[in-house]
This record gives C-alpha cells, sequence and structure tokens, in this order.
C-alpha cells in the first residue's frame, strides 16, 4: 500500500487539496505507456542502442546501455520533474493507488516475472537486494549460511556484513572443479552434500560471471524442497538466488524457477534504468524478513508512525524496498524496460542470446591456444563466455582486444579470465569477428 496524498501532504503541513498534475505534465508521466515499436527484426532492435561504433560492445552485461524507450521513458519523467519536482513527486508517489507510478512499475515487472506485482521490492542494484535480504532474516548464533566459492563478492560480502551482526555462521560449498565439463546432476549432488543439519539458507547464483555457468537453479530448489520437507518449520531452508545475469537473458519464469528470495540488478541483461533492480519473493517469504531500510512506499508504516503506535501486520514487498526520494525518473522508467523484453518476447530474446553466445563458444573452442572455461551445453550456460589464452594472462588478453577495439572483460575474481558475452546488440558477424580477433593475438 502506497501514502496517500493526504498523509503526505498532512506530514508537509500543506494544504493543496486535491490538486492535479497540470495536463502537460500528466502526458509527460503517462508517456510511459506510449506504444512500443513493433520490435520485429534484431537490426530494428539494435537500433535501439546508442552505442559507439567505434567498437565492437562484448560487454553489455556489465551495465546497460539505455535502448531507445527506456531514454524516451527517463527523458519524459524527467521533463516533469524539473518542470514541477514536488507535484511530480506528489501524483506519482503518494495521490492514489491507481495513479501511483511504482505500482505500475510492479505490473509490468510482474508480467514479466510471472508474479504477483506485490510481490516485487524495487532496489538500486543486486548488491542492495543481496544485502536487504541477508541483513532481513532472522538469522542467530548457531544457524548456518550455506554459500558457494562461485558467488559475487557483494554476494559474499553481504553475508559477511549480515553474519558478523548475528552470529550465524557461513560455510563455502564448491560446486563444480571445472565449469566445461560440470553437470546439473553433479551440480545438485554437491549441495545435498553441503547441506548441513544447521544450515538455514543456502545462496546461489543463476549464471556465475566468473565462468559463465548457468545453474540447474530449479533442480537445486527441487533438492532444498526436499531436505525441508523433512525438517520442522522452524529448521527449513530459504533459498536466496543471485540472479542477475540470468533475468533477461534466459527464458524462464523467474516466480516459478524455486528461488525464496530472487535478487536482481536490472540494469544489465534486462536494459533497465541504470541504478534499478528487484527482490522478488511470495508473501509468506516477506514475512520473514525485518526491513532494514525506511520505507516511502507502505502507508501502514507512516500511519503506525504519526499514531505512534508498533507497525501492523507482516512485513510485505513494498516495506522493504528502500524510501527516501529517488532518481525516479530512472525507477518509474523500469517498466518500459521490461515491456520492451515482452514485446519482443522473452523466449525470442534468450534464443537469439544462446545463437549468438553458442557461435562465440564455437569459435573459440576451435582455436587452439584457447581453453574455454564455460560449458558449451546451452542448458549449463546463458550469455557470458569465459576462456583463456595460452600464456597470456586475461588482463593482457583484453588489453589486446581492446586495441582491435573490442571490448572484452576480466572477470573480477580470485581465479580470473577473460570474458566475451553477446547480447541484443551485437550480430552473428560482429561474433566472428571478435572470435578472429582472439585467434590473431592467441598467435
Ligand atoms: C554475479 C553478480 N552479482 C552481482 C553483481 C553486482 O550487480 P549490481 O550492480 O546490480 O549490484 C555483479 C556485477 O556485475 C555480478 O556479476
Amino acid at each position: 500500500m502506497t501514502l496517500s496524498r493526504r498523509e503526505f501532504i498532512a506530514a508537509n503541513g500543506a494544504l493543496l487539496g486535491a490538486a492535479v498534475l497540470p495536463r502537460s505534465l500528466l502526458a509527460e508521466v503517462e508517456a510511459r505507456s506510449a506504444p512500443m515499436p513493433a520490435l520485429k527484426d534484431w537490426n530494428q532492435i539494435r537500433r535501439q542502442f546508442r552505442l559507439t561504433p567505434e567498437y565492437l560492445h562484448f560487454s553489455g552485461f556489465y551495465i546497460a546501455s539505455h535502448p531507445q524507450v527506456v531514454r524516451e521513458a527517463i527523458e519524459s519523467f524527467r521533463n516533469a520533474l524539473d518542470a514541477n519536482p514536488f507535484l511530480t513527486v506528489e501524483h506519482g508517489m503518494f495521490e492514489s493507488e491507481a495513479q501511483n507510478l511504482q505500482e505500475k512499475v510492479r505490473v509490468d515487472i510482474a508480467a514479466y516475472l510471472g508474479g504477483k506485482p506485490d510481490e516485487i521490492a524495487l532496489t538500486p542494484n543486486t548488491t542492495t537486494g543481496l544485502a536487504l535480504v541477508y541483513h532481513g532474516l532472522p538469522l542467530k548464533s548457531g544457524d548456518e549460511v550455506l554459500v558457494t566459492t562461485h558467488d559475487h563478492v557483494v554476494h559474499h560480502e553481504a553475508i559477511r556484513l549480515s553474519t558478523e551482526r548475528n552470529g550465524a555462521s557461513v560455510r563455502k560449498i564448491t560446486l563444480f572443479d571445472d565449469a566445461a565439463r560440470a553437470s546439473a546432476e553433479a551440480i545438485v549432488s554437491r549441495v545435498r552434500e553441503g547441506i548441513g543439519p544447521k544450515t538455514r539458507v543456502l545462496g546461489i547464483t543463476w549464471v556465475h560471471s566468473a565462468t559463465g555457468i548457468r545453474l540447474p537453479v530449479r533442480q537445486i530448489a527441487d533438492a532444498v524442497g526436499e531436505i525441508n520437507s523433512k525438517r520442522d518449520e522452524k529448521e527449513r531452508m530459504v533459498l536466496v538466488v543471485d540472479g542477475v545475469h540470468g533475468i533477461g537473458a534466459v527464458d524462464a519464469t523467474i516466480a516459478d524457477l524455486g528461488a525464496d528470495f530472487f535478487c536482481a540488478g536490472t540494469h544489465k541483461w534486462m536494459f533497465a534504468p541504470r541504478g534499478t533492480g528487484i527482490v522478488w519473493a511470495r508473501a509468506q517469504n516477506w514475512a520473514r524478513l525485518r526491513p532494514l531500510i525506511p520505507s516511502f512506499s507502505d502507508l501502514e508504516v507512516y500511519e503506525a508512525w504519526t499514531e505512534q503506535r508498533p507497525v501492523r501486520g507482516p512485513t510485505v514487498a513494498a516495506r522493504v524496498s528502500p524510501g527516501g526520494f529517488l532518481a525516479y525518473e530512472h525507477q518509474w522508467a523500469m517498466g518500459t524496460a521490461f515491456r520492451m523484453h515482452q514485446q519482443i518476447g522473452r523466449a525470442r530474446i534468450a534464443q537469439r542470446v544462446a545463437e549468438l553466445n553458442g557461435r562465440c563458444k564455437d569459435g573459440l573452442s576451435s582455436i587452439k591456444k584457447v581453453r574455454l572455461i564455460t560449458p558449451r551445453d546451452a542448458s549449463l550456460s546463458a550469455g557470458i563466455n569465459c576462456f583463456e589464452v595460452a600464456g597470456q594472462k586475461p588482463g593482457e588478453t583484453v588489453k589486446r582486444l581492446l586495441e582491435r577495439k573490442i571490448i572484452a572483460s576480466e572477470s573480477p575474481y580470485a581465479k580470473s579470465y577473460a570474458r566475451l558475452s553477446a547480447g541484443l546488440m551485437n550480430t552473428p558477424e560482429q561474433v566472428d569477428q571478435a572470435v578472429a580477433a582472439v585467434r590473431a593475438i592467441a598467435g
């Protein structure tokens, strides 16, 4: 539930009555629902991006270039905010449920995720989402958080910072020794072996930015569910998934993936505005969390404060969405990116990502001095391809590709690899050019 206008006005001592956003600003604010272009062919989709043509962009997964439809939505909201910040924020955030722009964003996101709008918390990125979940879970001394050795620094740090406060212990397990030869069955059995009697949380990453491997999240969730079914209610584990490199790249109904908490930035594969993300969870899981950051999106919290009484009811997603005034033009334009993905088609996007990256992996594997780290199997990979060139450090490979105007990246992990990642901004021909450049520098 959102703050009503009356409540907000009362809080600010203003008396505007039923002030309405001027028609011109209303049009700006409503531009989010402007008709989406057909986006039928890949060249038309590629033209959505304003990427410099001097380079071949193979690190699109790092942080999004805003597509045209998203730029336009941001611009509309920005115009309205610059013209009249007070009335625009009032209208968009506090006036009524029906006009609330965060609600509209949640509706667009839920249509893509397959869940319900009120299951979604809006965050600035994956990092904040993970921190909200790990700090919000009621962990205590004697509980264990089980995580893997493959996760991103922000995932491990969210756990460290939380468990240093609450006294729970942390254990890390390795899910495979060689990503290229991993199998879903072997990964799931490592998970089963790793879970201990005190494990209360299992943290995993859907698509690893360290190796490009995609975990069989559904099968892991089923294993967790089976172990949980033999446990007392209070000893059951929750599954936390860092899904940032799966959402927008893989054709999956995220609400059915099996995660209890799904955390993702939407400013990578989803092409939503930079500085946006989500946490998705069902109502019973939100109810387990203690919010960490004050919310602007939950009327009950505000009413409890004004009436000087305890907050009623269970924690809900809106109560966990960090409040404070934000760069609203970015947050409110998130929905446009989700609608763009729906318009192109989730399955079509995933197929394109698989085709381009499959082509990249085939090409890299054909080079004698190159070792591909990411599995060739499309069901165990997504859009990130990690590799090493014999006799070269990953940083050197990336630098030499950059000299050839190809933007690759180096994975920021203790064991790092060079990475090429193809997305909707790339063509099969560009993939071939990138592979040819790797061949040339491999010697
Ligand atoms: C696996 C993984 N998780 C989390 C992050 C951090 O993402 P965000 O910028 O959305 O916090 C990254 C960064 O690229 C990542 O690769």
